[in-house]
């Protein structure tokens, strides 16, 4: 805990030595209060505006600063200078969070868990702004909204509605992948350092030599994995919401730093065609036997912010904060990210959140001609602020951070391509089909238990149908299962 600095007298924000700061000036006394009180006002008013608007999703959350370290060559697939030459490290803030829950919410829920990881490097920040899950319940961006709004206080009633989240995932069968995941054994971490971190989307990594590829990201877990079952998570949240939190502060400051083996999939650019799942459908993984898992590295948290609002609340992460070597995928949910960050964090923290301690670079400094806006902090001095000039100011580089892309076909709105064994069950149904008897057991009275508080019986066969066509006896069982428990 880091101690109070100043000493000396207590202030005003303007730094006048404070007489009194338990009594408000009045009138004679016990008359009303002074205008000219001005200390009271200020901590009044001050007071009024300490909230900024909470993330839109993924408001409650804790995060950690840490070292990455790389363990393996992967220059013949990325010139990314962080990850230039084995042993080489790099200063890491990760934030974890939950995705539906407001701010002051439990811990303990069933949902996916942030996993947004900044690295600080000397070709400016890239941030990997994942989840504990390798796949999602949506492929285009255009349904984000949509889905949140089910997730989130039905407009009339203020709570969640299992109507809403069953009718938009019924009605949206390529949920079913990711909504299986959830409902499973991982689906309630025990904490954040028991669980694992994935990139989910496939990005571009290119070499030296322009050498295109595709790569996703695993970050598996060192402590291990550990889960609650539905019973024991309803119990800590009500006993202990802030039980995700307090766990990762309370091993950082015992000296028990939490680490992740670093695992990346890589596809060469010319696979990508005829994959037998569309690569950069977010709702599929590439199985490892297909692309095997390659271990590039180890990340560990090893210290704890100091202050929570200012490095945790303010702290910014977007999926379009690139490097040299690495770039996006066509992937329709990325695209749809690329824009729907930057534009929440100009909202939410404002237009200069890039240049706070947290957000900034660390390895290398921001030279940009953008200036002013709330909060400026003058920190480009008396600088020119156009470019060209003639005056020494910061120049382009001429090369690009990724490859080009080659597209073809004309301008409209297009579902993402399928490829051969595409389409919305198949890898729900593999997953299902993957889990011990004691686990379907568990996924099926998860599920059926959300599915039995549907009010209309169509809304509730349409979701369990997704079911029925990923495996028959998955959609057997849980009809059951809800039949029972409906009566
Ligand atoms: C097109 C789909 C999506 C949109 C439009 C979207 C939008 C957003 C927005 C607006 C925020 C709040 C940002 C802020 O206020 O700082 C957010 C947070 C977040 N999103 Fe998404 N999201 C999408 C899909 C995803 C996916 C697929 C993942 C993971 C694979 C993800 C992971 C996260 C995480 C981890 C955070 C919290 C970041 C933090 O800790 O500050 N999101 N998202």
């Amino acid at each position: 805990m880091t101690e109070q600095t100043a000493t000396g007298p207590l202030t005003t924000e303007a730094g006048a030595p404070v007489a009194d700061n338990q009594n408000s000036e009045t009138a004679g006394r016990g008359g009303p209060v002074l205008v000219q009180d001005q200390l009271l006002i200020e901590k009044l008013a001050h007071f009024n505006r300490e909230r900024i608007p909470e993330r839109v999703v993924h408001a409650r959350g804790a995060g950690a600063y840490g070292t990455f370290t790389v363990t393996a060559d992967v220059t013949r697939w990325t010139r990314a200078k962080f990850l230039s030459e084995v042993g080489k490290e790099t200063e890491t803030f990760l934030r974890f969070s939950t995705v539906a829950g407001n701010l002051g919410s439990a811990d303990a829920v069933r949902d996916p868990r942030g996993f947004a990881l900044k690295f600080y490097t000397e070709d400016g920040n890239y941030d990997l702004v994942g989840n504990n899950t390798p796949v999602f319940f949506i492929k285009d961006a255009i349904k984000f909204p949509d889905f949140i709004h089910t997730q989130k206080r039905d407009p009339y009633t203020g709570s969640q509605e299992a109507d809403n989240v069953w009718d938009f995932w019924g009605l949206s069968p390529e949920s079913t992948h990711q909504v299986t995941w959830l409902f499973g054994d991982r689906g309630i971490p025990a904490s954040y350092r028991h669980m694992h971190g994935f990139g989910s989307h496939t990005f571009q990594w290119t070499n030296e030599a322009g050498e295109v590829f595709w790569v996703k990201y695993h970050f598996k877990t060192d402590q291990g994995i550990k889960n609650l079952t539905q019973a024991e998570a309803d119990e800590l949240a009500g006993k202990d919401p802030d039980s995700h939190q307090r766990d990762l502060r309370e091993s950082i400051e015992r000296g028990d730093f939490p680490s992740w083996t670093v695992k990346v999939q890589i596809m060469p650019e010319a696979d990508a065609a005829n994959y037998r799942f569309n690569p950069f459908d977010l709702t599929k993984v590439w199985p490892h036997e297909d692309y095997p898992l390659i271990e590039i590295g180890k990340l560990e948290l090893n210290r704890n912010p100091e202050n929570i609002f200012a490095e945790v609340e303010q702290s910014i992460f977007s999926p379009h904060h690139f490097v040299p070597g690495i770039g996006p995928s066509p992937d329709k949910m990325l695209q749809g990210r690329l824009f729907g960050y930057g534009d929440a964090h100009r909202y939410r923290v404002g237009i200069n959140a890039d240049h706070l301690p947290v957000n900034r670079p660390h390895a290398t400094e921001a030279r940009t001609h953008g200036r002013d806006g709330f909060m400026y902090d003058g920190r480009h001095g008396g600088a020119k602020n156009y470019e060209p000039n003639s005056f020494g100011g910061p120049v382009e580089t001429g090369r690009a951070l990724w490859q080009p892309t080659t597209v073809s076909g004309t301008t409209q709105e297009t579902e993402a391509p399928s490829h051969a064994e595409d389409n919305d069950f198949v890898q729900a149904g593999d997953l299902y089909r993957l889990m011990s008897e004691d686990e379907k057991g568990r996924l099926i009275d998860n599920l059926a238990g959300f599915i039995a508080d549907v009010s209309r019986d169509d809304i509730a066969e349409r979701a369990i149908n997704n079911f029925r066509q990923a495996d028959a006896d998955f959609g057997k069982r849980l009809e059951a299962a809800v039949q029972a428990l409906r009566g």
